[in-house]
């Protein structure tokens, strides 16, 4: 789909916002109120595409779950509960349901096969399939990728330590070392996100995490319990927001209950490190925190950014490109691999898209840099989301300040995570939603 952007704005954004539930969180409720004994419910499950194919693959598995629109109810089979389907699992465009699938199915009874769209298929699973051998697991990949077969097993514990900082290959650790007998042992390379974590002890899992949150100690065969789940608003979905109504002059926004998880918020310490202006009120719900963002228009200072960071901070890369292409003095953002390896080679994707703009970018193996407040013209008004969500937000957001008609092809990708982007940003830039050719 194309789309004509909104471009020129002048008055700023303003309004309140509710951004939709959280992408990990609402993947992780389905798996484990699966895995679990008795009722889950779910409110605020993230209705986009992604979440739908987690969705649709625990139903293929045996598993019964009805959906009202994003409150979601399922009946837990227990943790050897699923049934393998005599057709091959649809993982879409979704890596993070089928690394996390890949530790679930390892120790269940049955051959399971999974496949995915174009995009999928090109990425990385070996780094799944690898450390969950350690445990015994039978999974067959293609050259490392997609599809891939996975031959249920009794799986064993194990001490493992990761090779990349990847939550979706932790995650797909610790569901193999929950059905396994005894204790097994996570070792980090750096902290990433933890919700699996958190909402395994919610469920009544005995789980530890070392003070460093680098080491996880877990005792295999649990009872799950059934449990209600608040899924908080996507930080990642917010920041798309926290980024608009800070680069455009005049702007004063309000973006409530989003998910506070210390595990995501890079984007917003950076921001206040740069110099923005975004207030947070706090709490606690559902052993996650949460809190309301008031995120006003700010003059931004270049930053630099490195492996340490990156975790937590790692979907929302894309986004420190454009701040660091309308801050002063040059920015540089190193250590980031992994975006190369995300839903396309992000890093690829932003220095084409951006030099469309006139915004020069320097690619580096792990990141790029850039020196902000560039006044080029506009080379190609055309610009690509190259079927990846959170390239083509970041380009609708870059076209706001361009004061030239400008159109995106592959919009549609939004809907991997953020079906009402576009409506969302037209209502708080307070025009119509563009027209879709
Ligand atoms: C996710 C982990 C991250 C992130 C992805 C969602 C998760 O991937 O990029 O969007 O839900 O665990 P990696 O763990 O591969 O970095």
């Amino acid at each position: 789909m194309m789309k004509d952007l909104i471009t020129g704005l002048q008055t700023g954004l303003h309004g309140t916002l509710t951004v939709p539930g959280d992408k990990s969180i609402s993947h992780r409720g389905i798996m484990l109120g699966a895995l679990a004994t008795g009722r889950t419910v779910l409110h605020n499950f993230l209705t986009s595409a992604d979440c739908l194919s987690t969705l649709q693959a625990f139903r293929d598995m045996g598993v019964t779950i009805d959906r009202t629109g994003t409150n979601v109810t399922i009946d837990g089979v227990g943790l050897h509960g699923l049934q393998a389907p005599d057709h091959a699992l649809d993982m879409g465009n979704s890596g993070t349901t089928t690394r996390l699938i890949m530790g679930i199915l390892a120790g269940q009874t049955g051959t399971f096969r999974l496949e995915g769209d174009a995009s999928l298929s090109q990425r990385p699973m070996h780094r799944v399939s690898e450390p969950l051998a350690d445990f015994g697991a039978n999974i067959m990949t293609t050259a490392g990728k997609l599809p891939v077969t996975i031959t249920g097993t009794a799986v064993h514990s194990a001490d493992v330590q990761l090779a990349v900082a990847s939550a979706q290959v932790k995650s797909a650790l610790i569901f193999a070392a929950l059905q396994a007998d005894g204790m097994s042992v996570i070792r980090e390379k750096l902290p990433t996100r933890d919700h699996t974590e958190r909402m395994l002890q919610a469920f009544g899992a005995d789980l530890e995490v070392s003070a460093d949150h680098m080491t996880i100690a877990l005792e295999g065969k649990p009872t799950l319990h059934g449990q209600t789940v608040e899924v908080p608003g996507d930080m990642s979905s917010a920041a798309f927001f926290m980024v608009a109504a800070t680069l455009v002059p005049g702007s004063d926004i309000t973006l409530k209950n989003v998910g506070l998880n210390p595990t995501r918020t890079g984007l917003l310490d950076l921001i206040q490190q740069m110099g923005g202006n975004i207030d947070v009120t706090a709490r606690v719900s559902g052993g996650e925190p949460l809190g309301d963002l008031r995120v006003r228009s700010a003059q931004l200072h270049a930053v630099d950014l490195g492996a340490e960071q990156v975790p937590a901070i790692i979907d929302e890369l894309p986004l420190v490109a454009l701040l660091a292409a309308h801050a002063q003095g040059t920015s540089h953002v190193t250590g980031a691999a992994e975006l190369r390896v995300k839903e396309t080679d992000r890093i690829k994707a932003l220095a084409t898209e951006l030099g469309k703009l006139g915004i020069q970018v320097d690619e580096l193996p792990d990141g790029f840099f850039i020196t902000g407040q560039q006044t080029a013209a506009v080379r190609d008004p055309q610009l690509d989301s190259w079927g990846d969500h959170r390239i083509g937000m970041m380009l609708a957001l870059a076209a706001l300040q361009v004061d030239q008609p400008l159109t995106l092809k592959g919009a549609d990708a939004v809907g991997i995570s953020y079906p009402q982007f576009f409506a969302d940003l037209a209502e708080l830039a307070n025009k119509e939603s563009e027209t879709s050719k």
